[in-house]
């Protein structure tokens, strides 16, 4: 299994590799199968455990709690086991059949949740806000389903994550680069030459905390700590990412 991963703003060399490329933000033609296969250690390794020691200090039992963008439910999976009432909305309707049965979901995107106000106690969203366009509507719809008081866990990649531009080289380029709002690209080339390609923005950290600040308050900050992958047999495949998640109060 080789898995590479690569992000681009709009340089003439990532454009023309751009060409070609058979997939756009189709998340259920690649992302279980990325899971699923563990592919990328650093992530699914140890963005769980991060998500578990969040959960286990919430204490889910008995609470409602929606994952918003859930994927191929592995976080939803986790917080049924710890005794929350999960359900799920995702906009892919692929993802949606899915995990059917397992736990209730809902196709729908995060700017324009289904469910009335204040329903839920805690609202997970992992790895999403950088997929959406409109993510002030997005993030106002978070705040919307949740109790007042309830618990907001937004994750994402760190936005200064030096490779998200790993075609210009870091340090030099980090100060000009860390603070731009873009439009990026990963690449994914998955076995058999299999590539895809999906869109995210890059937004600076301070409009995510400045955004969030208008409707949580903020509890926490978890950043993941520095992998070690000396002893991993496949390191050379891999780039970790690294991670950042807040956990929030909603005001
Ligand atoms: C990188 S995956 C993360 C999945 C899961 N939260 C996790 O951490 O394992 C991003 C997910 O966000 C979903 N997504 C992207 N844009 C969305 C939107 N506007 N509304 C709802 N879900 C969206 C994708 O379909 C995909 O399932």
């Amino acid at each position: 299994m080789c898995l590479k991963i690569f992000c681009s703003a709009s340089s003439p060399r990532m454009v023309s590799l751009l060409i070609n490329l058979s997939s756009e933000n189709k998340f259920s033609q690649w992302w279980p199968e990325l899971i699923r296969s563990a592919l990328y250690p650093p992530e699914s390794e140890v963005l769980p455990l991060l998500i578990e020691n969040i959960f286990s200090s919430l204490s889910l039992q008995g609470k409602t709690l929606l994952d918003a963008g859930f994927g191929e439910g592995r976080f939803a999976r986790l917080a049924r086991e710890l005794g929350a009432v999960v359900e799920g909305c995702d906009i892919d309707r692929g993802l949606v059949e899915l995990v059917a049965g397992e736990f209730d979901t809902i196709e729908c995107s995060l700017t324009s949740l289904t469910w009335s106000d204040e329903v839920f106690d805690i609202v997970l969203c992992s790895d999403v806000l950088m997929y959406i366009d409109d993510v002030n509507l997005a993030i106002s719809e978070l705040a919307r389903v949740l109790v007042p008081g309830g618990k907001c866990i937004v994750g994402m990649v760190h936005p200064c994550f030096s490779d998200w531009a790993p075609d210009r080289p870091a340090p030099v380029d980090a100060a000009r680069h860390y603070p731009l709002h873009e439009e990026r690209y990963w690449i994914f080339e998955l076995d058999k030459g299999r590539k895809i390609r999906v869109k995210q923005y890059h937004r600076p950290l301070h409009f995510y905390l400045n955004l969030l600040s208008r409707f949580f308050i903020l509890d926490q900050v978890f950043e993941r700590g520095a992998l070690n992958l000396e002893d991993h047999a496949d390191r050379e495949k891999y780039n970790p990412v690294e991670y950042i998640f807040f956990q929030l109060s909603r005001r």
